[in-house]
Formats: C-alpha cells, structure tokens, sequence
C-alpha cells in the first residue's frame, strides 16, 4: 500500500531540500554552540526541523540558514535552533538514590546549603532537589536553595510555571502530592501546580554549559548535571567538570547520571559512591 498522502506531503520536499553536506554542517554548529553532538542517526529529524526554521525565517534554502545562525552570532534564532535539537527527558524521582544520598548529605552539612541543578529541563529534577531538602532539613525556609538551569529556554519557563500532568508525577510519593502540589480545576483539570512553597526555593534561569562566563562567585554544597554530558564529547566532558570542581564548596557533591562515567576523564574528582563524585 502506499504511504499516506499527508506524510510525503510534508516529509519530503524538506528531507530532499537537506543533504549529507548540509546535515554535517548543522551538526558542526550545534556542537560547536551547545556541545550537543548528533548522530546521523537524527537526520531525518534534523532535516524537519531544520526545513521548518528555514521556512520560519523566510529564507529558501538550508545553507541560507545556516549562513545567518554563523554570520550572526547574537541572532535571536540561535535560542529557536538549539532548544529544537535538545533532548529534555526527566522525571521526579528519577535515580532514587541519590535523593536519599542528597536527604542524608544535607543534614550533615552547615546552613546555608546550596544546590545547583545544571541541566534542570522542565523542572522535575530540581523540585525533586526542593522537596527532598524540605523532608531533610529542618528549617528548610532558612539557608536552603536550589539554582536551576537549562540552555533551553522553553523548557526553562515550563519549569519555572512548574504544572505537570497526572501521569508526569505517577514517581512523587502520595504524602509529598498532598503536600506539594496543588490540583488544577476548570481548564487544568488533570493537571497539578508545584506549590509555592517548593517553587520558591527554586530560582530559574538559562545557562549553557559551555559559555565561556561561568557564575564563578557562587559555591555550592552539591551540584547536579545528570544526564546531559552523554551528549557532549570528552574533552567538552572534561572541560566542565574543571569548572564544575571549584563551584563546589569543600566536601561538596557532583551528582551524575547513571551512564556516565568520569573517573578516568579528569583528576579533578573522585568516585565517593554510586555515579556521586567529589572534587580530589
Ligand atoms: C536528558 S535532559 C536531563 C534532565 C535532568 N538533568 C535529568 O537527569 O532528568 C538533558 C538536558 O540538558 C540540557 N542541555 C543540553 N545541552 C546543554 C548545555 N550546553 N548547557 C546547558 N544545558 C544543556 C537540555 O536542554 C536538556 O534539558
């Protein structure tokens, strides 16, 4: 049977529009801007998207595009062309055990503690940080909070509006829903709201992790970036965690994903538990 007529209607004029030559050189640039690298695996993927924001920008051709994003380095469609390419999967609770580390960890330490989640996505991961640090501490009004940040700008107001479906927070224990969250009526029917008490020890803002301006006065007790240096390669891996060790405070936690690994790719940390690292 043939393909349905709706699908090779929008598929194919922009997959025919972008060749090998042009996907490479996307891939270049987004690398080179975001450490993202991409497969050709995702070629289909970035021939859409990258057809679309052509067609957004008026412009007639992929090479046209690409030509404006390295001619104009401060272009407001750089922001458009790399949240299109970042992958922004999360959950709460996601790798429970380094919420029960981070609960234990916070209890020994001194007031103010502070977190940075530095690749925070739509939310989920830094008020999971929240909730845990509210349940661990004492006074968790006083001295506790959490830096939140993502180069995706979309995701970062999603986060900071912080409504999640139902199912999104199927992982949050029933005790913590009826506490920390708020159910939506009307038009957010299904849907529930992160309570202000939790969402104001979040601060939010977009950070790419390979700008060359770091917030270099902040420390902090721990920080988090789980997930996100799978996609860069390892010298921009190792590049980051040199940064990362100084914005740690003495004793201080780097909390990483469960496939990453980075022992043998700087000294400037060492393995303390499971994917949880501390500076050498
Ligand atoms: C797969 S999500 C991981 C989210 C969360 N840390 C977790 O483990 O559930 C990866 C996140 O990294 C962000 N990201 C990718 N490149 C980045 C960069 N150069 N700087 C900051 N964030 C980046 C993406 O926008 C995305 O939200």
């Amino acid at each position: 049977m043939s393909q349905p007529q709706a699908q090779s209607i929008f598929a194919m004029p922009v997959l025919a529009e972008v060749g090998q030559h042009d996907f490479e050189r996307s891939a270049r640039v987004l690398r080179a801007r975001a450490g993202i690298v991409i497969g050709s695996h995702k070629l289909e993927m970035a021939a859409r998207t990258l057809g679309l924001r052509t067609k957004s920008m008026g412009l007639s051709n992929v090479k046209e595009y690409l030509d404006h994003l390295e001619q104009n380095p401060h272009s407001a469609e750089w922001e458009a062309f790399v949240n299109a390419f970042t992958i922004n999967h999360t959950a709460f609770f996601r790798e429970q055990h380094h919420f029960d580390v981070l609960a234990k960890f916070a209890k020994s330490r001194k007031k103010p503690f502070s977190v940075w989640c530095a690749a925070s996505s739509t939310g989920e991961e830094p008020y999971t940080i929240a909730m845990t640090l509210r349940e661990s501490c004492l006074q968790p009004d006083v001295g506790v909070s959490i830096f939140a940040t993502d180069i995706d700008t979309r995701a970062v107001e999603r986060a900071r509006e912080g409504v999640y479906s139902l199912e999104r927070v199927q992982p949050v224990p029933e005790e913590y829903l009826k506490k920390y969250f708020q159910r939506g009526t009307g038009r957010r029917e299904g849907m529930v709201r992160v309570k202000s008490n939790i969402r104001d020890m979040v601060e939010f803002d977009t950070f790419n992790l390979l700008s060359n301006v770091w917030p270099a006065e902040r420390k902090f007790d721990a920080i988090f970036c789980r997930n996100t240096m799978i996609y860069f390669d390892k010298p921009t891996q190792t590049r980051i965690l040199e940064r990362f060790a100084p914005m740690l405070k003495p004793g201080g936690l780097l909390f990483a994903g469960h496939s990453e690994n980075f022992t043998y790719l700087t000294k400037a940390f060492r393995l303390q538990g499971q994917t949880v690292y501390t500076p050498s």
